[in-house]
């Protein structure tokens, strides 16, 4: 059985330590985390902050042994699907991670800047996907 829920920033350091070197979180009171959960197990999360009409993912990953079947993009559309009143969402992704360049294309995302030296000598890319404000 498959479940997005949100959760505590207690309860995803562990996992996101995994994907991302630098992980931070629970910072701010904007941000909000949801984990995918197939038969009780964490297998994703989305980690982002909603600052008034802006939406920014901070993190987002997959559980290696279960990425290419559509869990980054059900996550997407679920924090998607809960924002109301953003007319943006942005993200900052290191120009060589090709996989997830092309996972946030494939989403809607263009690239609109380069951030030099975004990570410790690396550069990132600025993303953003527009919204239809309702
Ligand atoms: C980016 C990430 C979250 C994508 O999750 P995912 O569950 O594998 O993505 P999906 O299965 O929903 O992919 C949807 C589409 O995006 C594109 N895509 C996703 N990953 C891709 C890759 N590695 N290479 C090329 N295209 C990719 C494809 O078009 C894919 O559709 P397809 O499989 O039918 O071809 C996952 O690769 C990940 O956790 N990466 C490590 C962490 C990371 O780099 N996060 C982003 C930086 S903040």
């Amino acid at each position: 059985m498959k479940e997005i829920k949100k959760i505590n920033p207690h309860d995803i350091l562990d996992y996101g330590i995994k994907y991302f070197p630098n992980f931070r979180t629970g910072s701010n009171p904007f941000e909000f985390i949801y984990a995918y959960y197939l038969d009780g197990k964490m297998i994703g999360f989305i980690d982002y902050s909603i600052i008034y009409e802006k939406a920014e993912i901070n993190y987002i990953a997959v559980s290696e042994e279960y990425r290419r079947k559509g869990i980054g993009e059900e996550l997407l559309n679920y924090f998607i699907s809960k924002l109301n009143g953003v007319s943006s969402v942005s993200l900052e992704v290191n120009v060589n991670n090709e996989g997830a360049i092309k996972f946030y294309l494939k989403n809607g995302f263009v690239k609109k800047a380069i951030r030099k030296n975004y990570y410790n000598g690396e550069d990132a890319y600025l993303m953003v996907k527009k919204l239809e404000v309702i």
